[in-house]
Parts: structure tokens; sequence; C-alpha cells
């Protein structure tokens, strides 16, 4: 019972957005507000935020479902450390999209349950598989920041910085998926990754 309240604790921090980072945000050493950025910047800035945001959101739903259904306990232990370094990138968006006064998407709780579906799928496949799923969900996201690199404003250095290290993160979590014995998934199950993020990201930039 214990535990499942602890889980449930999870969800409902990664949906309302009351996480907290153990880590303080990159923004934080950047010595630069917003004043830079006019109001057509904020507002797509704010949009590739609150995308970064689901995304963060997402990646708390399939890092528990796939913690809860990890057979080894090294796998479980892994998933979890991840998980805890997913929160921090959670809150630095939050925080991020607080500094534009700008709001996460109302769809969270749908974004939340999806990804947790696909992560138990994930999970139940078994523990290669789904450090296979880790590595390739990571490879995504690392590209997906990336390309935030490319359309964040030239100027943003608060954003930039979030983005950055994020995506070292990431990077370091698909290479410590890989190392752990995940596999390469097949094309067809990559391109089907890929639609649904592109669903996301096409979705919460505007709600
Ligand atoms: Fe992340
Ligand atoms: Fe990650």
């Amino acid at each position: 019972m214990d535990k499942l309240i602890r889980e449930f604790d999870v969800a409902l921090r990664a949906i309302t957005g009351t996480t907290r980072a153990r880590r303080a945000s990159p923004a934080d050493a950047v010595g630069q507000d917003d004043t830079g950025l006019d109001a057509g910047q904020r507002r797509h800035v704010a949009g590739l935020m609150r995308v970064n945001h689901v995304g963060e959101v997402c990646a708390q739903a399939l890092y528990q479902a796939q913690k809860l259904t990890a057979r080894s306990p090294a796998v479980r232990a892994q998933m979890d450390d991840a998980a805890r370094e997913e929160e921090d990138h959670l809150g630095w968006c939050s925080q991020r999209l607080r500094e534009l006064s700008d709001r996460p998407s109302l769809l969270n709780p749908l974004w939340y349950a999806g990804a947790f579906a696909i992560g138990w799928i994930a999970g139940r496949a078994g523990d290669r598989i789904s450090l296979g799923f880790v590595s390739e969900t990571e490879r995504q996201v690392e590209q997906h920041l990336d390309s935030h690199l490319q359309r964040l404003p030239a100027q943003d250095l608060r954003s930039r910085a979030v983005v950055e290290q994020m995506r070292d993160d990431e990077m370091r979590h698909g290479a410590s998926a890989r190392d752990a014995g995940g596999i390469e998934l097949p094309r067809p199950v990559q391109a089907a990754m890929r639609a649904a993020a592109r669903v996301m990201t096409t979705t919460a930039y505007r709600i």
C-alpha cells in the first residue's frame, strides 16, 4: 500500500508540476532576464518549453512504468536513477514556463496516461527490450532537443542553457541503457515512436 501511494504521488506531482528539482536550473547560472525577447518570441519560446515540459511528464510516466515492470533489481535501480534526473528536467521546464508567464500543457494527465501505458508494454516485453526502448527514446529526444536549439532565439540564453543540459543528460541515459544490454528496436517500432512523438510535440506547442 505504501508503495502504491508513493507511485501515485510521483504521477500526481508530474501532472501538476509540483516536482522539485534537486539540481539548480542551468538557467540560474545565466545572468540575463527576458527583456531581450519581444512578445512573439516569448510566445514561441513558451510553446517550445511547453513541449519539453510534456516530454518530461512523459519521461516520468515511462520510467515509472518501466521501473514497476523491470525484472532485475539492477534495471529497476537504473530506471529509478534516470527518473530522478528527469525530475530535475521537469522542474527546470516548469520554472522556465513560469518565468515566461506561461503554463504547462492542459493535456498533461492524458500525456502521462498514454506514456505510462507505453512504458508498461515496453517493460513487460523484458528488460533488454525495455532498455532498448529507453535507448531509442533518449536518442529521439536528443535529436528533438537539438532541433529546439536551432529554433530557440539566439539571445534566449536561459532556455538554451536548460535545453543543452537536458540534452547532455539524455545522451547519458541512452548510453547507459545500451551499456546495460538494451537492444536495437526494429525500424517500424522506431518509426511508430517518432510518429507518436510528433503528435505530442505539435499539440503541446499550443495546448
Ligand atoms: Fe529529460
Ligand atoms: Fe532522459
